[in-house]
């Protein structure tokens, strides 16, 4: 049967190129990592921070250790940091910056991921009163997950970022598609990360890896953030091995490629709209589609008939369907699988 994945961008297998450089390796090409040691780690870690235009990076095996290290390293036990009520950081990576961080996590309203300043501003703890948490760290998710893939403009990271100082806050990215902003925008990836103190990009979503994010910033930022890395479990030893698929990641071209996702992510969009259903559908900025119902039905049942015809999709609330574009799946797959869906939802709705 043929499948198409749109769960997510995590699902992508690596390039040709990516697994012609695996066997390219040879034992000169990895060591111990947790002593420093490995060159293709170095190497990867190198061209990342230059990248991104950070003086240093550090590889983590996961988006989920990225954000928490950055976390760990930029604030103390006790602290509380804003973060937006949607992102990735505070739904879905188990509450760690309370748990292991014993970090207050207030959250803020936002506009499709930007808040506003003035509401921002009411969230400040004030320093002078003892009763009170200090508020040390401000995050923004760009682009934002469940918001549909939407991109964070340069000019917002520019106002978070004097906000931050008057504040004297950090300034944090969950940059795990941040790619996928600067392609879509066709701006540097450094317009955005100029402006804040640390950035995660994970390469093991629309970059294609098999596993793996970095984490960049200053370098004594990045000093740290290896201890908390160390902490949490995420010293890998001949780590070059998976590292290396990242060497062929952060290429121009490779980056690049992103665009094919977001432009099969808006064809989807387009042919679902074409079907006139009850739905709302994003106009998708990158790769990440909503269709939100507007009638009342269950959504699961709709997720688990489209999985029986092939078609691999996320619940993300009882009323969200979300599909994300990626590498592997082309403009055929696109025109199949929204198919499928659109006589799938009719059947559902009664059309
Ligand atoms: C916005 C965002 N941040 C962080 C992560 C965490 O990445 P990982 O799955 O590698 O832990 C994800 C994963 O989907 C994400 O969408």
């Amino acid at each position: 049967m043929r499948i198409v994945d749109l769960r997510s961008d995590t699902v992508t297998m690596p390039s040709p190129e990516m697994w012609a450089m695996l066997r390219s390796l040879e034992n000169s090409n990895i060591g111990d990592d947790v002593e420093g040691e490995d060159p293709t780690v170095n190497e990867l870690e190198e061209k990342a921070a230059k990248v991104i235009g950070k003086e240093a990076a550090v590889y983590v095996t996961s988006g989920t250790q990225g954000n928490l290290v950055s976390l760990l390293s930029q604030t103390n036990p006790g602290d509380e940091i804003l973060l937006e009520e949607l992102c990735h950081i505070y739904k879905n990576e188990v509450g760690s910056a309370a748990r292991i961080g014993g970090l207050m996590i207030r959250t803020y309203p936002s506009n499709k991921g930007v808040p506003s300043l003035d509401q921002l501003q009411t969230l400040i703890r004030n320093k002078e009163d003892i009763h009170e948490p200090p508020t040390t760290l401000l995050s923004l998710e760009n682009t934002h997950n469940y918001h549909g893939g939407v991109i964070i403009k340069p000019e917002v990271f520019k106002d978070m970022r004097v906000f931050s100082e008057k504040n004297n806050l950090k300034l944090h990215l969950d940059g795990a598609r941040i790619f996928n902003a600067a392609v879509g925008l066709k701006v540097p990836v450094t317009e955005f990360t100029k402006h804040v103190d640390s950035v995660m990009f994970c390469l093991s979503k629309g970059l294609s890896c098999p596993v793996g994010s970095i984490v960049a910033g200053t370098k004594e930022f990045i000093t740290t953030a290896r201890r908390y890395r160390k902490m949490l479990g995420g010293g890998m030893r001949q780590a070059g091995i998976i590292a290396s698929f990242g060497l062929i990641a952060l290429e121009e071209k490779w980056i690049n490629r992103l665009e094919e996702d977001h432009k099969n992510a808006e064809l989807f969009a387009e042919k679902i709209e074409s079907y006139d259903l009850p739905v709302k559908v994003n106009k998708p900025e990158t790769n990440i589609v909503i269709v939100e119902l507007l009638e009342k039905i269950n959504i699961s049942k709709i997720v688990t008939q489209l999985r029986k015809e092939g078609i691999l999709s996320f619940n993300i609330s009882k009323e969200k369907i979300r599909f994300v574009t990626h590498y592997g799946i082309n403009e055929d797959d696109i025109k199949f699988s929204a198919h499928i869906i659109g006589n799938t939802l009719s059947k559902f709705l009664n059309r």
